[in-house]
C-alpha cells in the first residue's frame, strides 16, 4: 500500500527560492551624503542630496511604508534622470547615449520593483534599495561627475539653460558619457575617461541583475 500510496502522490511543490534574510526588515541606511559626492554644480548636488535621503528612508521603512516610500523615490529619480538627460540634449550628447542609457535602465528596473511591491513582494524593493547605495556613488563620480564638467566647459547654467559658450559646443554629438565614453568624444577627453567605459558597463550591469533577481 505504502508504494501506491507513494506513486499516486502529487509530485511536492517547487520549493520557493529563498528570501535572503537581510532582505526582509528595515536596516540602518547604506548611504550617507559625503564631501566625495559633491560635484560643485548646486542643482544636481541638491537632487542627490534628495536622492540619498529617498534612499535612507526606503531602507528604514517598515513594510507598511516601504511601497509608498519607494514610490516617492522613483518619482524622484524619474524627475532626477529627466534633468540630466534634458542637460545632456541641450549641450551635444545623442539621444541614447551611453548615460541617458544607464538612466533608462536604471529607472525600469525600479518601476518593476514598484510593480512587485505593488503585488505584495516587499524583499526585492529592499535588495534594490541595497543596490542602489552600492550604484549611486559610481555613477555619481563617473558619469554625472563627467557631465558636471561638460557643463561647465561649454558655459551651460543648468538653472537658466543659457549656453555662455556654444561655440564650445561638440562638432559632433556625443555617444560617450561627456568624454568619458566614445571615440567621438575626442574633443572632450577628461581624466579618467578610460575608465568610465568600463564602469558604465559593470554599473549597467550590476543593476540589471537586480531586476533579474526580482
Ligand atoms: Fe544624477
Ligand atoms: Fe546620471
Amino acid at each position: 500500500m505504502n508504494a501506491v500510496t507513494t506513486s499516486t502522490s502529487p509530485e511536492p511543490a517547487a520549493a520557493e527560492p529563498a528570501v535572503p534574510a537581510q532582505f526582509t526588515t528595515p536596516v540602518p541606511p547604506g548611504l550617507a551624503w559625503s564631501d566625495a559626492l559633491n560635484l560643485s554644480m548646486p542643482v544636481m548636488d541638491q537632487t542627490h542630496v534628495a536622492f540619498v535621503d529617498l534612499l535612507a528612508q526606503v531602507q528604514t521603512a517598515e513594510d507598511a511604508d516601504l511601497v509608498g516610500r519607494w514610490q516617492t523615490l522613483v518619482e524622484h529619480t524619474e524627475d532626477h534622470f529627466g534633468q540630466e538627460d534634458r542637460w545632456m540634449a541641450a549641450t551635444g550628447f545623442a539621444p541614447g547615449s551611453c548615460h541617458m542609457t544607464q538612466h533608462a535602465v536604471v529607472l525600469k528596473v525600479l518601476r518593476e520593483g514598484l510593480q512587485l511591491g505593488q503585488q505584495g513582494q516587499f524583499w526585492p524593493i529592499r535588495q534594490m534599495a541595497h543596490e542602489l547605495t552600492l550604484w549611486f556613488p559610481h555613477h555619481a563620480q563617473t558619469m554625472d561627475a563627467g557631465l558636471a564638467l561638460h557643463l561647465k566647459s561649454v558655459g551651460y547654467d543648468p538653472v537658466t539653460g543659457q549656453l555662455a559658450q556654444p561655440e564650445a559646443l561638440p562638432e559632433q554629438a556625443i555617444s560617450g558619457c561627456g568624454g568619458a565614453c566614445s571615440s567621438s568624444d575626442q574633443n572632450h577627453d577628461k581624466p579618467g575617461s578610460a575608465d568610465a567605459s568600463a564602469d558604465a558597463a559593470s554599473e549597467a550591469e550590476e543593476v540589471q541583475a537586480v531586476g533579474g533577481a526580482a
